[in-house]
C-alpha cells in the first residue's frame, strides 16, 4: 500500500481492533456509536475508500443511490449481510466481505442458551423471582421439558448450524435433522449423526426444537409462518439467532398464546431494536438483545478478520471473505 486508504468505522469497536486499524489505515470512527442515516452513508460513499458497516447500518438501494462512489469495499463486521443491497453494490462494482467462522461457536452457544432457557422455563422463573412472587419449591412448579434425547431441527447447515449440531448431538444426545438449500455431504452429516430432509415442510413435524441458522433478507422473510408453525408438534420450541424477519412475529405470538408451541427464544427481531408489542406480552418467550456474537474474544476476532479483509483488498487481492 503506497498511501493509507481512508476507512470509515460506523460503530465503536473493541479498542485493540481500532488501534490495529489505525496502524495501517486512515481511520474515521463514528464516535456517536449510533446507526448512520442513509444521507450520511451517501456522503461517506463519496469520501472513503472502504466502509466497515455492521448489522445496524441499512445499506439499502436508497443509501447506495450515489454516482461514482469513492468506496470500493464494504468490509462488514458480522457474518450476516442482508442489510446490504446486493444489486446496488453489484451495480457500483463495490466488493463486500464478512466475518465468518470466528463467531460460530459463540452464536451456537447463545442458541443453546436460549434452547435451555426456554425448555427449562428459566425466563419465567427469573421474572417470577424478581417480582417477589416465588413461594418456594414444589413438585409441580415451573416444570419444563428435557432436551436430552429429543430431536433438534436445524434450518441452515452452514458453520453456525453445524456448531449448534455439535453441541446438541455430542453434548446433549439430541437427534439432528437438517434442512438446507443445497445438499450437505454425507461425511458432514455423519459428524453430527444428522439426516437432511428435502424441505422445510418435511422438517417441521419432526422436531421438538427448531433452531434457525439461515440468512435473512427478503427471500427468507417469514419462512417460519403460521402454516409452518402449525406443522410442528404440540409443545415444540422455536429458537431464532439468525435474523428477525425469518419468523412472522404475529404467527409466533399466536402459536405461543394458543398453547400450540411450548415456548420460543429470540435473539433477533424484525425491525430491531423495536420489539413488536405482540411479542412483549408472550410469557413463554425468552428475548435477548442480539447477543449472539457478544463475547470479548469474538468481537475482537471479528474486528481482526475485517482488518485481514482490508489488507487483502488494498494489497490487490480478493478479500478472503468476499461475499459479493
Ligand atoms: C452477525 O454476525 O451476523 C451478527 O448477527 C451481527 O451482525
Amino acid at each position: 500500500m503506497t498511501h493509507k486508504p481512508k476507512v470509515l468505522v460506523t460503530r465503536r469497536w473493541p479498542a485493540a481492533v481500532e488501534a490495529r486499524l489505525a496502524d495501517r489505515f486512515e481511520v474515521q470512527v463514528n464516535k456517536t456509536d449510533t446507526p448512520m442515516t442513509g444521507a450520511e452513508f451517501q456522503e461517506a460513499l463519496s469520501r472513503f475508500d472502504a466502509i466497515l458497516p455492521t448489522v445496524t447500518d441499512k445499506l439499502d438501494a436508497e443509501a447506495l443511490t450515489v454516482s461514482n462512489p469513492q468506496t470500493r469495499l464494504l468490509a462488514n463486521y458480522g457474518v450476516g449481510f442482508s442489510h446490504i443491497d446486493a444489486d446496488a453494490v453489484r451495480a457500483h462494482g463495490i466488493t463486500v466481505s464478512n466475518t465468518p467462522d470466528v463467531l460460530s461457536d459463540c452464536t451456537a452457544d447463545l442458541a443453546m442458551t436460549l434452547m435451555l432457557m426456554v425448555a427449562r422455563r428459566a425466563g419465567e422463573g427469573e421474572r417470577e423471582l424478581r417480582a417477589g412472587n416465588w413461594t418456594g419449591w414444589r413438585p409441580t412448579h415451573l416444570v419444563g421439558s428435557k432436551v436430552s434425547g429429543k430431536t433438534l431441527g436445524i434450518v441452515g447447515f452452514g458453520r453456525i448450524g453445524q456448531a449448534m449440531a455439535q453441541r446438541a448431538h455430542h453434548g446433549f444426545g439430541m437427534t439432528i435433522v437438517v434442512q438446507n438449500r443445497s445438499a450437505i455431504a454425507q461425511d458432514v452429516l455423519d459428524r453430527y449423526g444428522a439426516t437432511q430432509v428435502a424441505s422445510l415442510d418435511d422438517l417441521m413435524p419432526q422436531c421438538d426444537v427448531l433452531s434457525l441458522h439461515c440468512p435473512g433478507g427478503d427471500s427468507n422473510r417469514h419462512l417460519i409462518d403460521g402454516r409452518r408453525l402449525a406443522l410442528m408438534k404440540p409443545g415444540a420450541f422455536v429458537i431464532n439467532t439468525a435474523r428477525g424477519e425469518v419468523v412472522d412475529d404475529h404467527a409466533l405470538a399466536q402459536a405461543l398464546t394458543s398453547g400450540h408451541l411450548g415456548g420460543a427464544g429470540l435473539d433477533v427481531f424484525d425491525g430491531e431494536p423495536n420489539i413488536g408489542p405482540v411479542l412483549l406480552s408472550c410469557d413463554k418467550l425468552v428475548m435477548l438483545p442480539h447477543l449472539g456474537s457478544a463475547t470479548r474474544e469474538t468481537r475482537e476476532a471479528m474486528g481482526m478478520r475485517v482488518f485481514d479483509n482490508l489488507v487483502d483488498f488494498f494489497e490487490g487481492r480478493a478479500p478472503r471473505d468476499k461475499v459479493l
